[in-house]
């Protein structure tokens, strides 16, 4: 399990309600080797282990960041797995686009900030938690259809742009994180279609052998993660290990 980092490691989990964040969390705590864990969602989630630190924040806002920050305090961050997203929400109205008459520009302008601005504010939040010489590792969740030169279909406007945006985001702090830590691995990753509520609405077209349960994307995720080294810091990845174009 994340052969690079140290005993005791410690991984800030976001997401951690969501249905991929969760089933990390249950595949970190699987394993001695992780010294603790602080999972964070907008209602802390209900998880027994005296590793964990079940923190209530909304990480797509200052505050929750803030609260973040502190809980994580003078540590170094070892293990970052963001797995905040969003296709679909009822609450704001948003559905995926199929039309160019469907483009709604607040409804993209929130899928942005959740998709693509809010993994790069948390990496902001981070820079003194990264900073050093340590073995450090941030995996931030995009999709495939984030991928331009992979686009065959069109359709879903404001995710495809948002993953597309969150792609250029991660590669680029990737860059800026190397300078700071040359032992940090920076990573973009497709988890393929999970049965999840974000996936829900859009499955009846998925054969079944593709839709894969969360515990197994969450294992599939943490194995290609094991294999990267710092040479990798920058790129993405599918759930078997495939580089995706961008
Ligand atoms: N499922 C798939 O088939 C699939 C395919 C490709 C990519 N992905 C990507 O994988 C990631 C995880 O998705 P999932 O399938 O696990 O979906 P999920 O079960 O719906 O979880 C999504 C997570 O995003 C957070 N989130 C959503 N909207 C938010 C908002 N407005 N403010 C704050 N937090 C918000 C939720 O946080 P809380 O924990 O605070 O509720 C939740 O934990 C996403 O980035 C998604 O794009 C999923």
């Amino acid at each position: 399990m994340l052969d690079y980092l140290p005993k005791d490691f410690t991984a800030v989990v976001t997401g951690a309600s969501g249905g991929i964040g969760h089933a990390v969390i249950e595949a970190l705590l699987a394993s001695s080797k992780v010294g603790s864990v602080i999972a964070v969602s907008r209602r802390a989630i209900d998880r027994s282990d005296t590793r964990v630190t079940a923190l209530a924040a909304d990480v797509t806002t200052e505050e929750g960041l803030e609260k973040l920050k502190e809980t994580l305090g003078e540590r170094r961050l070892d293990f970052l797995f963001n797995a905040v997203g969003v296709l679909h929400d009822d609450t704001h109205d948003i559905q995926p686009e199929k039309r160019l008459e469907q483009f709604d520009a607040d409804a993209f302008a929130h899928v942005m900030h959740v998709n693509a601005a809010t993994p790069v504010r948390l990496l902001a939040t981070f820079h003194n938690a990264v900073k050093g010489s340590h073995p450090c590792i941030v995996a931030s969740l995009s999709a495939r259809v984030g991928s331009i030169g992979d686009n065959g279909f069109g359709g879903w406007y404001s995710y495809r742009a948002s993953k597309a945006a969150h792609n250029m985001l991660m590669k680029t702090a990737s860059i800026e994180l190397g300078r700071l830590n040359k032992n940090a691995i920076v990573l973009s990753l497709h988890p393929g279609t999970t049965d999840t509520a974000l996936s829900k609405p859009f499955q009846a077209r998925v054969p079944e052998n593709k839709l894969f349960t969360p515990a197994f994307v969450a294992e599939s995720l943490l194995s290609v993660i094991d294999q990267r080294t710092p040479e990798d810091t920058g790129s993405f990845w599918d759930w078997a290990g495939e580089r995706i174009e961008w």
